[in-house]
């Protein structure tokens, strides 16, 4: 903590709501990034330098190198759920803390999730484009774009934490049939209470009518989904991505989607984000959307609020409501 201010430092590292920065900057010495510009490397390990601790977004890899010459760092505190832009080797051995912010985003991901898979399977912006581009000459019963359906369909969960279990509830409006794979079962009583029956990763490659990917993205399922598992999926199937984009092979998908061996694909989260391959991007039966799972503006203010409250308690020597074990 600097002693000329007795405020701690703190890096907001991206643009956050003015009305936040301003209270947080009551209590603390802010350098901000109100333009929010993105970070080189280098410039991200200059800011740190002088830092007692750094509010960052996803998009901010922070590794070994940036913590070398961080020596006032307390606490990473990442306006995210997902932190695998944290390297929490380095960030143990530098005794700094790391925190996301679970919870407070899981209903509107959930929903966000259902938007994606609805607009996939239903074609929503597919037949939106075809509609704006004057395709749509005629009312016609089957010479027209023809989708899948949802209700009563089989959806398959990969990843059951807190965000699979909304998106296993909000199916049961739809009578889906739910089948999930994770890491670890649910309870019996959790599993009623999702309607949701666990099933082998094949079982749910094989089964399902749609699949939706809400897991954590880990050196373990870097390209998960890739030219096998897309070749188990039914050709009637969409796959719908709002986990991270590292999780799948986008160059298979790809594939699998031009050669109609999946019906389609629903994407919100790209192995190099904000770049989309351009292979992606020349297909019709995918709908691309950019990263954009929790943005409600009531979602986003309280990730932000949350971050800050994490940072501050760690500050303070507490333990941070979402420390992450490391
Ligand atoms: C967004 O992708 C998050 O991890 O919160």
């Amino acid at each position: 903590m600097s002693e000329k201010t007795q405020k701690p430092k703190i890096l907001v590292a991206r643009s956050i709501f003015p009305d936040i920065l301003e209270r947080l900057q009551e209590v603390a010495e802010v350098e901000s990034n109100q333009s929010d510009r993105i970070w080189e490397p280098e410039a991200l390990r200059q800011a740190l330098v002088d830092k007692d601790a750094a509010i960052i977004t996803g998009s901010e890899p922070i590794g070994e190198a940036h913590l070398k010459t961080a020596t006032h760092l307390k606490i990473i505190s990442n306006i995210a759920v997902g932190y695998n832009n944290l390297d929490l080797a380095a960030l143990k051995a530098a005794n700094i803390l790391a925190t996301n912010t679970p919870d407070v985003l899981t209903e509107t991901t959930a929903d966000f999730g259902f938007a994606l898979l609805m607009a996939t399977a239903r074609r929503v912006t597919e037949t939106e484009h075809w509609l704006r581009a004057a395709h749509w000459k005629k009312f016609s019963i089957c010479d027209t774009p023809l989708a899948m359906d949802i209700h009563h369909s089989n959806l398959g969960i990969m990843g059951m934490g807190r965000i699979g279990q909304a998106i296993a509830k909000r199916a049961s409006g739809f009578s889906m049939n739910v089948m999930y794979h994770n890491r670890s079962r649910l309870s019996p009583d959790l599993e009623q209470e999702c309607g949701a029956r666990y099933v082998d990763r094949d079982t749910l490659l094989k089964e399902s009518d749609h699949i939706i990917l809400v897991m954590p993205y880990t050196p373990e399922n870097h390209h998960l989904f890739g030219e096998k598992e897309l070749s188990l999926m039914k050709p009637t199937a969409t796959l719908i991505n709002i986990a991270r984009g590292g999780i799948v092979d986008e160059l298979a998908l790809a594939k699998a989607l031009k050669e109609k061996r999946i019906f389609a694909a629903g994407i919100d989260v790209f192995e190099g984000e904000p770049t989309v391959r351009p292979e992606l991007l020349a297909l019709s039966n995918v709908v691309l959307s950019p990263h954009i799972a929790s943005a409600t503006e009531k979602t986003r203010r309280a990730m932000i609020e949350l971050a800050i409250k994490n940072c501050l308690a760690g500050l303070a020597g507490q333990t941070p409501p979402n420390l992450i074990a490391y």
